[in-house]
């Protein structure tokens, strides 16, 4: 080996140190949070205003007949209640329980596109539009959450994503409504956690004190 080559071997081994140390790490960590929250953001912007879209044409019965949260296939999965007991969640755990509820929304959000162009309402080629929307924002969070899993590592307390078990919305065209409009809240409590748990995630990397955020 030459002296010239012996030298830039040694200056490459310098940067790849470099790398190793927290600086480097931290650049790509916050790029994949930010990237992560707005996709969240977007996910839960998105799920909020459908709702609304919803609520105007939504038969005046629904409400009273709509399930309880509590019936949503996601709520055995246990969360933070608010930010303080969040702050108190490892980051490798918060993040394996974003992914298992991000998870748990594959075959409902399939069913709610799958469904919405045959729904009795006068939109449903827009709401069909806009649960694909959702369908895809959900697969490219999906995408960052697994690089981030790389990033931050996993947890020894890795949750796994609850099955959903309503294979249909019903026969009759008011139960339909109903039961279209019962997951797509429950989603929206959902998107709404996973947009604050990842906000939360981002703050924690890029401040010295976590407990500020
Ligand atoms: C999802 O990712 C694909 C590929 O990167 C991109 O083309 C598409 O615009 C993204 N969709 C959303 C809703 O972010």
């Amino acid at each position: 080996m030459t002296r010239q080559s012996k030298r830039s071997n040694l200056h490459l081994t310098g940067i790849a140190l470099l790398c190793l140390s927290a600086q480097c790490h931290a650049v790509g960590l916050n790029d994949l949070l930010d990237r992560a929250s707005q996709l969240s953001d977007k996910l839960h912007s998105l799920s909020t205003s459908l709702t609304h879209d919803l609520d105007t044409h939504f038969p005046p019965m629904g409400k009273i007949l709509m399930p309880r949260p509590s019936m949503c296939h996601t709520a055995p999965l246990q969360t933070p209640n608010d930010k303080d007991q969040a702050l108190k969640v490892p980051e490798s755990e918060l993040l394996s329980l974003v992914r298992a509820l991000l998870v748990s929304w594959n075959d409902p959000l399939l069913l709610l596109s799958s469904e919405a162009p045959t729904l009795s309402y006068p939109y449903n080629g827009y709401i069909y539009s806009k649960t694909r929307e959702l369908q895809e924002n959900s697969h490219n969070l999906s995408a960052g959450l697994d690089r981030l899993v790389h990033k931050i590592g996993t947890s020894s307390k890795s949750l796994s994503p609850l099955p959903f078990r309503g294979g249909d919305l019903g026969s009759d065209r008011n139960s339909r409504l109903i039961n279209f409009y019962f997951l797509l809240s429950c989603f929206r409590r959902d998107s709404h956690k996973i947009d604050s748990f990842l906000k939360l995630l981002r703050c924690r990397a890029v401040k010295q004190r976590p407990e500020m955020c």
